[in-house]
């Protein structure tokens, strides 16, 4: 059976970009797939974070995939800190990476831009990020499409391993959901939504109330053309709110075109946060019944235990392969 292995952040609360991302294919994928979903904590340290926020958000996290679906009877979910192997092997990724290659990252380039006292992990993050992957022996790694260069550069830095050490490494393949592999924000569809976005109207947040939804939909920026039709190029906010529509209804963006002809947009608007709303509502229900369940916390470490008996084989394999330490 193949891989498939995906990571999310714990920084703030996961937005809806994220769930039509990542999350929703993941649910999916569990049932004819092995696999391992991780909260990269070690990640989200390369910029700095409140030490008891980031617990918060970690539990959080956790919540959130088991609420949105993720059966772990049939997905291993785990704290990426919990599996020593991942800074283990980023560490020898980060030998094989050129500063070069790391400084291309337009991710880098974004966070790092004109900022004073950028860490230096920020740099080797996709290296840390690459051995996430590699040491599951991953075939497929389900994200967004704003991760499409992260993975074009674990491929070649497992292809350069392989090359230099001997083939032990398995090349992973992208897998980016054919329909809202980018949400956009609502205040500005051009940028994609973001949980660091500092205008909070542009980002629905998973947890956001009913009422939150409707009026940050409400508001968001349309044009004023007044027609339903999806147009990325000249319409990009009603084309973003149809593509969330039909990623959370399973209505294909042709039929909401259809049911929303003639009708304007505040029908519209009102459509597309129903929709969201009748999505999100047992998602918020189970989370808030398992945020404080020790149920979390043995599904947690039962996830440690499973990735790290996997994680230290292939990490074994590579130290032998680097030469690192003894030979018996
Ligand atoms: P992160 O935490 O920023 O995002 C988690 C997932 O959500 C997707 N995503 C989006 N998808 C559609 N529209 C959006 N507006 C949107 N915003 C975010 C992301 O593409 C991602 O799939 N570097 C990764 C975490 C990571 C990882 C890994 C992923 C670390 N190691 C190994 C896969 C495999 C990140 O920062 O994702």
């Amino acid at each position: 059976m193949k891989t498939i292995f995906s990571g999310v952040q714990p920084t703030g609360t996961v937005t809806l970009g994220n769930y039509i991302g990542a999350f929703r294919q993941f649910t999916e994928l569990q049932n004819d797939y092995q696999c391992l979903f991780c909260i990269v904590d070690q990640h989200a340290i390369t910029v700095q974070q409140d030490p008891v926020e980031l617990a918060k958000t970690i539990r959080s996290l956790a919540a959130i995939y088991i609420a949105s679906g993720i059966d772990p009877e049939k997905a291993v979910l785990f704290i990426q800190s919990e599996v020593p192997a991942h800074a283990q092997a980023g560490w020898m990724m980060q030998c094989i990476a050129y500063i070069g290659e790391l400084e291309r990252m337009t991710q880098f380039k974004d966070k790092s831009d004109g900022k004073e006292g950028v860490s230096s992990a920020l740099l080797t993050y996709p290296p840390l990020m690459a051995a996430d992957i590699l040491l599951y022996n991953t075939n497929i790694v389900p994200v967004g499409d704003d991760q499409k260069q992260h993975l074009e550069l674990t491929r070649d830095l497992a292809e350069r391993f392989n090359k230099r050490f001997g083939g032990i490494l398995t090349i992973p393949e992208v897998r980016i959901p054919k329909n809202g592999a980018r949400i956009r924000s609502l205040q500005d569809p051009l940028k994609k939504m973001s949980k660091s976005d500092p205008n909070k109207k542009g980002t629905i947040s998973l947890l956001d109330t009913p009422k939150e939804i409707e009026k940050k939909i409400k508001s968001a920026v349309t044009d004023s053309e007044g027609i339903v039709k999806y147009d990325v190029e000249n319409k990009p906010g009603v084309s973003n709110l149809l593509t969330i529509e039909s990623a959370l209804s399973d209505v294909s963006i042709e039929d909401l075109v259809v049911k929303y002809d003639g009708l304007g947009y505040g029908a519209f608007k009102a459509g597309v946060a129903e929709a969201v709303i009748n999505h999100l509502s047992p998602i918020q229900e189970r989370y808030y019944e398992l945020l404080d369940s020790p149920v979390l916390d043995e599904i947690l470490d039962e996830g440690a235990a499973k990735a790290n008996a996997i994680a230290a084989v292939t990490l074994g394999k590579m130290e032998v392969a680097m030469g690192l330490g003894r030979r018996r």
